[in-house]
């Protein structure tokens, strides 16, 4: 019984962790220095509202929402770290104004964030242009960790607290005619 539950259990894990592999991004969580300085860096207030794309454990949702008391919600492909997520935001009293929905982040609709938050890889990123491009307003901040948006032009560099840039960009239509 103890070898069938122990052989099934590592199978699950073991194709988990295949399935992760064919992400685009890996999951590597932003430590909590650099994730306080992305969120300033963006110039998220109060009442704002902010997506995480791959949020990961759902940090990032947490802090938007308890410490600048925004309306967060993120977004995440794996069904475990989604559920980690919500238990977090569960527990931290935060449903009113952070959430969290399983799916993948190359179908969801921003054009109501004020923030997007990238911690992605390069073709995510790449991938992740054209809607962002066409559908976030005017004034609206794509903040990225590490990885660049292929033809924008930052309006901020900041530094991450492992020296790695921070890339802030305000959506305008000089950085959407630059981009086509
Ligand atoms: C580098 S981690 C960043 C996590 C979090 N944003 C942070 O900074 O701590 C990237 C995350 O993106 C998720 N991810 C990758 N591809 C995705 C997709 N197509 N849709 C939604 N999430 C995705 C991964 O599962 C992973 O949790």
């Amino acid at each position: 019984m103890a070898w069938t539950l122990g052989i099934l259990l590592g199978g699950i894990t073991l194709l988990w962790i295949a399935w992760n592999l064919t992400l685009d991004a890996l999951w590597q969580p932003t430590d909590p220095v650099t994730m306080r300085r992305l969120l300033t860096l963006s110039g998220i207030k109060p009442g704002e509202r902010l997506i995480d794309l791959g949020c990961g454990d759902g940090r990032f949702v947490v802090a938007a929402a308890k410490e600048f008391g925004a309306h967060a919600t993120g977004v995440e492909i794996d069904p475990f770290r989604v559920l980690y997520a919500k238990a977090w935001i569960w527990l931290a009293r935060l449903s009113d104004r952070a959430k969290v929905i399983r799916g993948n982040m190359y179908d969801v609709d921003v054009s109501d964030a004020d923030v997007v938050i990238l911690f992605l890889s390069a073709t995510s990123n790449f991938r992740l242009q054209k809607r962002l491009r066409e559908q976030l307003a005017d004034g609206a901040r794509v903040v990225s960790y590490y990885h660049p948006m292929w033809g924008w032009q930052p309006d901020l560099v900041g530094e991450a607290r492992d020296g790695y840039p921070i890339y802030v960009y305000r959506m305008s239509e000089h950085l959407g005619k630059t981009s086509r």
